[in-house]
């Protein structure tokens, strides 16, 4: 074994480049996140060559002292703590000091930077790991760093570079994320010379629409929650405006974009309801929380953080959300597209989201003669209500017809509303399970005649060992025989339904999942299942009050702006855009 020797300097400085800085992006969040941290309040970013040739990045904040400016690049020296109580509280993106020095020992840095109230600039440089004693330069208040040839020096690491676009296209993604997380702070970057993006201060839903898309920022829903110690607010997508990847998940802890795996899963479990399995929510959150109760130094790259209460932090986030996405008819409805308005207006490379593509088909139609009592208590009290109350104006507006046994066709307010009839209804009766069920058991209504049903051995099982299961989802069923159930109740909600095809299906998820993970861990993909059971089929004719039922419903259901699978129930045509298909007004 050779003796054990202290490196170089210089090699440490590389060693921790390999965390610091792997590629340019990184080299760019460390300078961009140092602008921001001297309160900079317009940044403007430079790249050549995917930022591998030149990145520098010019900012009009504080600047440095003249004295100070060889400690900027030496490692373990920062400005921003002082102590070890600093650090377990920083308020800072940057805080371990040694950004500038992995980057001085892998490339050709320089600064110039100037103060308040000194009379001009001064400059230092550092060349793999060699610096320059500071010397006058011109430049207005504040710093620019400049970083050229990234690993000139460290041939084996320019290897793992990739194509000029696809290390432009990781700077490009680094500048959205700081872009995004301070609206207030103007923007700038120009790559070879050419403008690829320009952001004036603006609000934060105005910074969404540029840099993650039109189409988001339009539809999306804000959401604003605070508890003594957490914040939680931004712009989430509405469940119509999801995407295909995970692309659009911004996250930001105290400012910094992270990524978490437990705030991901919080968001993730409050879109369960309203989301299909292979859609991702689109989001760009804030989340506030005391700098003591979050680590944010579990990384070089500073890109996770651990809390000290996550379980705390899970609770919340999943609560802000599910509120936010329960929002009520008019925040959550989804306006049409018109043809040439699908693409939005590109900014710098448009992360924008695809708009939902309305499906056209329905479930097959199936025979349910159901639907008239599921409706009979509504349609009565939307009767007394039209009689007593006409003043406040229904947000769906009134039913006007029917089209082809499938849309609602309505008129409110604004213009004309379409419903899709089977969308809409199975989320009600879901929502109406979901409520009985959390209150108690679900009402359970006994039948007349009992129903005789042929079973398999196996289902005459489960409906033995699931009867406790069974009887909180309002079913009473016995064994008629080694190959028969008898059911002599039904959940009251669901009552006119062909009560063997609903015993059938709760079975048969009995079987595959057992009965008592069913009713904790699978009661809503369950409740699910018999809302479609229950819900009105396409190709059945209602009645105009029937429809008002059907409206007034919506109105008073929760996340009623999208069926439980995440299609839309509803779209409102607003006047304008009536006229506009109508070319009235040009
Ligand atoms: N754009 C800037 N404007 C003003 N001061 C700066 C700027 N960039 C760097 N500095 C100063 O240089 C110091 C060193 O910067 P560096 O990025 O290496 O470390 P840090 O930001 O303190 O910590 P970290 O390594 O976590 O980023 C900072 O503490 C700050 O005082
Ligand atoms: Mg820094």
């Amino acid at each position: 074994m050779a003796l054990i020797r202290s490196l170089p300097e210089l090699l440490v400085n590389q060693i921790a480049a390999g965390e610091v800085v792997e590629r340019p992006a990184s080299a760019l969040k460390e300078l961009l996140e140092n602008s921001l941290d001297a309160g900079a309040r317009s940044i403007a970013v430079d790249l050549v060559e995917g930022g591998v040739r030149r990145l520098r990045v010019a900012d009009d904040g504080g600047g440095i002292e003249p004295g100070d400016l060889p400690l900027a690049v030496a490692r373990f020296a920062t400005s921003k703590i002082a102590t070890l109580e600093d650090l377990e509280r920083a308020a800072t993106l940057g805080f371990r000091g040694e950004a500038l020095a992995s980057i001085g020992a892998v490339a050709r840095l320089s600064i110039v930077s100037r103060r308040a109230g000194e009379r001009h600039a001064w400059r230092i440089a550092c060349e793999a790991g060699a610096v320059s004693a500071p010397e006058p330069a011109a430049l207005a208040e504040g710093t620019t760093v400049e970083v050229e040839d990234l690993y000139f020096n460290t041939p084996a690491r320019r290897k793992f570079l990739k194509s000029e676009a696809t290390e432009f296209a990781r700077c490009d993604e680094a500048y959205a994320r700081i872009a995004l997380s301070r609206p207030a702070v103007a923007f700038s970057l120009t790559h070879n010379g050419r403008r690829s993006s320009h952001l004036p201060p603006e609000d934060l839903r105005r910074r969404t629409a540029r840099v993650v898309g039109e189409d988001f920022a339009a539809a999306a829903l804000e959401v604003r929650s605070e508890s003594p110690r957490l914040r939680l607010e931004g712009l989430v997508a509405a469940p119509g405006f999801t995407r295909a990847t995970r692309e659009a998940q911004f996250l930001f802890v105290n400012g910094r974009f992270v990524r978490d795996k437990v705030a991901a899963h919080a968001i993730r479990e409050a879109y369960a309801d309203v989301l299909h399995h292979d859609r991702h929510p689109a989001y760009v959150l804030f989340l506030e929380i005391d700098p003591a109760l979050v680590d944010v130094n579990v990384h070089p790259a500073k890109s996770e953080v651990r809390f000290r209460e996550s379980n705390a932090v899970h609770q919340f986030v999943f609560h802000a959300l599910s509120r936010a996405l329960a929002a009520p008819l008019e925040e959550n409805g989804v306006r049409p597209r018109f043809p040439g308005e699908e693409s939005a207006p590109a900014s710098s490379g448009n992360r924008g989201l695809t708009p939902f593509s309305f499906q056209a088909s329905l479930a097959v139609a199936q025979p349910s003669a159901a639907y008239a009592t599921l409706f009979a208590a509504a349609v009565a009290d939307e009767r007394r209500l039209e009689a007593t109350a006409p003043d406040a104006p229904p947000a769906l507006g009134y039913a006007l017809a029917q089209v082809h046994g499938v849309y609602i066709l309505a008129q409110n307010a604004a213009g004309l509303v379409i419903v899709d009839m089977h969308a809409a209804h199975e989320r009600i009766v879901y929502e109406g399970l979901k409520e009985a069920l959390d209150a108690a058991a679900l009402p359970s209504q006994p039948l007349l005649v009992p129903i005789a049903m042929a079973a398999t051995a196996e289902e005459v099982e489960a409906a033995a060992a699931g009867r406790a299961e069974l009887e909180s989802l309002g079913f009473d069923v016995a064994a008629g025989g080694p190959r028969e159930l008898v059911i002599r109740a039904v959940p009251s909600l669901l009552a006119d339904l062909d009560g063997a095809g609903l015993l059938r299906s709760v079975l048969a998820e009995m079987r595959e999942y057992g009965a008592s993970r069913v009713l904790v861990e699978r009661r809503n993909d369950l409740l699910a299942t018999l809302a479609c059971h229950g819900a009105v089929r396409a190709n059945r004719n209602l009645t105009v009050p029937e429809m008002n039922a059907l409206l007034r419903q919506m109105e008073a259901t929760e996340r009623a702006g999208s069926c439980n699978h995440g299609r839309p129930t509803w779209v409102q045509f607003a006047m304008a855009d009536l006229d506009r298909l109508f070319l009235r007004g040009r």
